[in-house]
């Protein structure tokens, strides 16, 4: 801590500040007025604005990318992880959300620690979104043997089913569904981003990834799983439809913010602790609407689900939680009309 001469002379009388002595150079504080700390400064500059660009011409865009955004991210003061916002066509479509390549490239880095994390009888619930080295935690052991569960309620009676997994990303939960129902067989589409199913599709030779809503919603499915990927869905209830349509025998909405009593709002989640570099918006809902909205498309909810996640928004209306409903469809039972 420099001591600030000025304001200690400022509080001597006159005489007195005459018999102080100014500082010598190397006690001044640095100022714009000192010819040395002016010429260190400028040679600093110069050193500096060379390293940049020998830095720029040496690493390749996508890094130079990633640096900018984590340098940009340090000097931002403080933003919370997650912060409600409006549901503006600029909050939506303010960063490139899950399409950002670090995503892909994040999951792809980890997917060796991910394949250790579900080996041979190992407690499932290293979070693979987490850092490679945390615990293995409660919560998500939770979620996937969930998973299971929900595959032997589908499975009951089969052999093989069909699973359309929404937002599967890069198949994690393909591999989960193997190691949870090793006998079981499966017809798994995961749909997805094109950036995920491209890494998917060199890591994973069964499962079928299309990015293409159209081709995933083309037939129908056993069971239909949506975990925490729905909500990043503008149009977050034409797309619940439209899986409750393709969903023949279950649907699971999972990993998803809910809230009791205020209408749905939107947050936007900032991921970068998680290695992926940008930020995305998703719907938190109201639970009583999501619930009938798919009852009246001829399902009914069998089982509500609690998750462990639960992020405190500090300026949200109403605080949420991570849930999850299976759904399962009613023979005879035909959808209301909207
Ligand atoms: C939080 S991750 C969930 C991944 C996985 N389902 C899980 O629970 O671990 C959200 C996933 O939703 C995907 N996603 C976002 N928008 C999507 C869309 N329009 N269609 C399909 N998937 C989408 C993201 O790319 C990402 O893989």
């Amino acid at each position: 801590m420099g001591t600030d001469w000025k304001v200690r002379r400022s509080v001597l009388g006159p005489e007195a500040r005459k018999k102080q002595a100014r500082p010598t150079v190397s006690q001044a504080k640095p100022t714009m007025s000192n010819p040395l700390w002016v010429r260190g400064h400028e040679l600093a500059k110069n050193v500096l604005s060379r390293l940049k660009h020998i830095i720029r011409l040496l690493l390749p865009p996508i890094l130079l990318e990633a640096l900018r955004k984590v340098r940009n991210y340090i000097a931002t003061p403080a933003r919370p992880e997650w912060e409600a916002m409006p549901n503006t066509d600029a909050v939506w479509t303010a960063h490139p959300g899950w399409a950002h390549g670090s995503i892909a490239e994040t999951q792809r880095m980890k997917w060796p620690a991910f394949l250790a994390s579900i080996e041979g009888t190992r407690p499932f619930g290293w979070p693979h979104e987490a850092p490679t080295d945390v615990p293995i935690d409660i919560g998500a052991h939770n979620m996937i043997v969930t998973f299971g569960y929900v595959l032997g309620r589908t499975a009951l009676g089969k052999r093989r089913i069909s699973v359309l997994d929404w937002g599967g990303g890069i198949g994690h939960y393909y591999l989960y569904a193997r190691r949870l129902q090793p006998e079981l067989a499966l017809d798994y589409v995961i749909k997805d981003l094109p950036s995920l199913c491209a890494v998917g599709q060199s890591l994973l030779p069964e499962p079928t990834f299309t990015s293409d809503d159209a081709q995933a919603l083309s037939r129908r499915y056993d069971l239909v799983f949506a975990s925490s990927s729905l909500q990043y869905n503008r149009n977050f209830y034409d797309v619940l439809g439209q899986l409750c349509d393709v969903a023949a025998g279950w649907l699971m909405v999972t990993r998803s913010p809910f809230v009791e009593h205020s209408d749905d709002f939107v947050l936007v989640q900032r991921p970068y602790a998680y290695g992926y570099l940008t930020e995305y918006a998703g719907w938190v809902m109201n639970r009583k609407r999501f619930v009938d909205f798919v009852q009246s498309r001829g399902l009914v909810l069998d089982r509500e689900f609690m998750l462990a996640e639960r992020p405190h928004v500090p300026n949200a209306r109403e605080q949420c939680r991570f849930c999850g409903f299976l759904f399962r469809r009613v023979p005879n039972r035909t959808a209301a009309a909207p």
